[in-house]
């Protein structure tokens, strides 16, 4: 004999309305971040070519048309990567006062002021020749990284990014120590009140191989499982959050954002009451890109979904290349 349920979950998602009511997570464009590559000696945008839509910038009105193309959409916070013109062993470039990345946020600043929020990415990767994230010696007939040498310099960098006005520094080495250098050298030079949002949690990704393509910072000998983190692993999560947190970290961050899903909410769990954001990183952009022009996926649901899940793991912010996209979705009305 067939018998009837008494408890019925399916009343609560009986329709739109109700779902919507007893929705428990939310995307809002104000939790998002816009990475932006912004490239020296062009004149007009490139676009990437793993990474369908998004575009190197020059130093132009181009780059500036799009921040406000963004801030249009209801974006009010971008992180910024540079691509120098010039590379060498110790990153000169990356601490230049008229680096490129030192040029962008003094062009943005000028003319958006406090509207928008600017995030730079420390790092040295993009800016040497060998393309560590870390300044390199010779040791035992081999190439190793010189962790604490590669401080002074990332402090340097983060300091000279302040001076040009950015709001938030993020330190992306993955290098010991980074962020009590760049906390000690902000402080020093009296900007108490820059952030620094720490990738504290990086892993050692693939996803990333679009990015290096972008960036040109596929790094020339070696690789970067030495200071970024073994996909294996769950719990060394905790001791880069809890180091990153006593050096003075205000934002951390997992990267990447749909892979590690578990980690995100293994961090938001154990140090709750820190701000946690997420990198929807190149080659999770790029997968969904790929399937959605081949018309194997609806991209505007596959991203919205994924990126919902995201939140729904832990993260208060993404990063994500999908920004602008995501911004004008959620004016329509989720597809949920
Ligand atoms: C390092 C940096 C990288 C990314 C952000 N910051 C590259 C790397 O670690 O190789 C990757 C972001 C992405 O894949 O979207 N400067």
């Amino acid at each position: 004999m067939v018998t009837f349920p008494t408890l019925r979950p399916r009343r609560l998602r009986k329709n739109k309305l109700v779902r919507d009511l007893v929705a428990e997570t939310h995307i809002s464009e104000k939790n998002l971040i816009l990475p932006i590559f912004v490239k020296e000696n062009i004149n007009e945008p490139e676009q990437i070519n793993s990474m369908p839509g998004i575009y190197r910038y020059p130093l132009n009105d181009k780059l500036l048309n799009y921040v406000q193309e963004s801030y249009e959409n209801g974006i009010r916070s971008i992180i910024l990567f540079g691509i120098p013109a010039y590379k060498d062993d110790i990153a000169s470039s990356a601490y230049d006062k008229n680096g490129v990345i030192q040029r962008a946020v003094r062009m943005i600043k000028d003319s958006f002021k406090s509207k928008i929020l600017i995030i730079t990415d420390e790092c040295t990767d993009e800016y040497t020749s060998h393309g560590h994230c870390g300044l390199v010696k010779y040791q035992n007939e081999n190439y190793v990284i010189d962790n604490d040498e590669s401080l002074r310099i990332h402090a340097k960098i983060a300091l000279s990014q302040a001076e040009a006005g950015a709001d938030i520094v993020a330190p992306s080495s993955m290098m010991d120590g980074v962020v009590k250098a760049i906390r000690t050298a902000l402080d020093e030079a009296g900007f108490y009140d820059t952030l620094i949002m720490s990738y504290s949690v990086k892993y050692a990704s693939i996803m990333y191989g679009p990015f290096r393509e972008a960036a040109y910072s596929k790094p020339a000998f070696g690789d970067r499982r030495g200071y970024q983190m073994d996909p294996r692993n769950a719990y060394e999560a905790l001791k880069e959050a809890r180091l990153d947190i006593e050096e003075g970290a205000d934002i951390l961050m997992v990267k990447p954002a749909h892979t590690y899903l578990d980690i995100i909410r293994l961090i938001k769990d154990n140090f709750p009451e820190y701000p946690l954001a997420a990198y929807h990183v190149s080659g999770e952009y790029s997968m969904i890109k790929a399937a959605a022009i081949n018309g194997w996926i609806d991209e505007k649901t596959a991203v919205l979904e994924i990126t919902t899940a995201i939140r729904r793991a832990g993260a208060d912010l993404i990063i994500t290349y999908y920004a602008n996209d995501i911004a004008k979705w959620i004016k329509e009305g989720v597809p949920f």
